[in-house]
């Protein structure tokens, strides 16, 4: 069901919920691996979807450690409690329904977080800074800011499946509709800055197969899945003709069994700490 006023692209359809589910299996190793856990950690997952990457930090984190995912959706929140009652992990994470623009966090948990982490949700609010801002006062003097997001254009298909970039430039179009930015992952490293956050780190995260490889069907379906959940968005919008629409998703969907495709992608990925002295904002003028 899409929710009423919602700016979510995606929705939470079961469909898109396998395909949000297989997504978290395809990067979730990548993504603890920058994160470095050390055990012990008190983290805080903001748009934390069906929360497998949230209980992949909890196990990471170890007993003495503590999860707590935001997220909006209640359909995603109902995804995540099944999804941890069928791995035997209820008590691994706790989900809490709420904006990831106006945090709802309780008076003692403010500045009391060493993470706050948000995967592929930047890319789906109208002010990003905002939820960076509500990250950053999150966590205690000296914690970590951790960011992953999308920046569409880094996408590359070889030889490219008729009609993709047509349809890939749809689909981004499809993000400024709604208010959002597609290319937000390019910014993540300036949202750190505007929030008072000492940018540490900025790196991508390889995301792409090859034909042969037994997990590329798995990369291309992922894609096509995206671009489906955004079919009304795109054709309604008039960014495509649904027969233009549909003939390029079968081209796609086709060319996962063609020798010697390849698929690139890199999700953006970029640490910021807070600091010692209290956040002040950066000054927009500032270079
Ligand atoms: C693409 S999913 C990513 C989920 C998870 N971070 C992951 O990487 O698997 C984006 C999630 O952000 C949630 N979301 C979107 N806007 C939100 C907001 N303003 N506040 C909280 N959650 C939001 C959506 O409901 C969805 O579950």
């Amino acid at each position: 069901m899409r929710e009423v006023g919602s700016r979510y692209l995606h929705g939470t359809e079961p469909l898109e919920q396998r395909r949000l589910s297989r997504l978290n299996d395809l990067i979730n190793r990548a993504s603890l691996r920058e994160l470095g856990l050390r055990g012990g950690e008190r983290i805080l997952e903001v748009g934390s979807g069906l929360g497998q990457f949230a209980r992949a930090m909890a196990r990471a984190a170890g007993p003495a450690g503590r999860v707590l995912g935001i997220e909006r959706s209640r359909e995603q929140i109902a995804g995540a409690a099944r999804a941890a009652r069928a791995a035997g992990e209820t008590r691994l994470a706790e989900w809490r329904q709420g904006d990831a623009l106006e945090l709802p966090l309780r008076r003692g948990e403010w500045g009391s977080f060493d993470v706050a982490h948000a995967r592929f949700l930047l890319e789906h609010v109208p002010e990003p800074r905002r939820v960076v801002e509500g990250m950053a006062r999150a966590v205690r003097p000296g914690g970590r800011i951790v960011l992953e997001d999308d920046d569409h254009d880094a996408l590359r298909l070889w030889p490219e499946p008729a009609g993709f970039t047509p349809l890939w430039h749809a689909y981004i179009r499809s993000f400024d509709r709604l208010g959002n930015d597609p290319a937000v992952g390019r910014r993540l490293v300036g949202l750190l800055h505007e929030t008072g956050a000492r940018p540490r780190r900025n790196t991508w995260i390889f995301f792409g197969s090859y034909s042969g490889s037994p997990d590329f069907a798995a990369y291309v379906e992922n894609a096509a899945g995206l671009l489906r959940g955004a079919r009304p968005a795109i054709v309604e919008g008039g960014l495509l003709t649904a027969g233009t629409f549909d003939a390029a998703v079968r081209a796609l969907d086709a060319w996962k069994r063609q020798r010697g495709a390849a698929f690139w992608y890199a999700i953006s990925w970029a640490e910021g700490r807070r600091p010692a002295r209290p956040l002040t904002a950066a000054r927009r003028s500032r270079p």
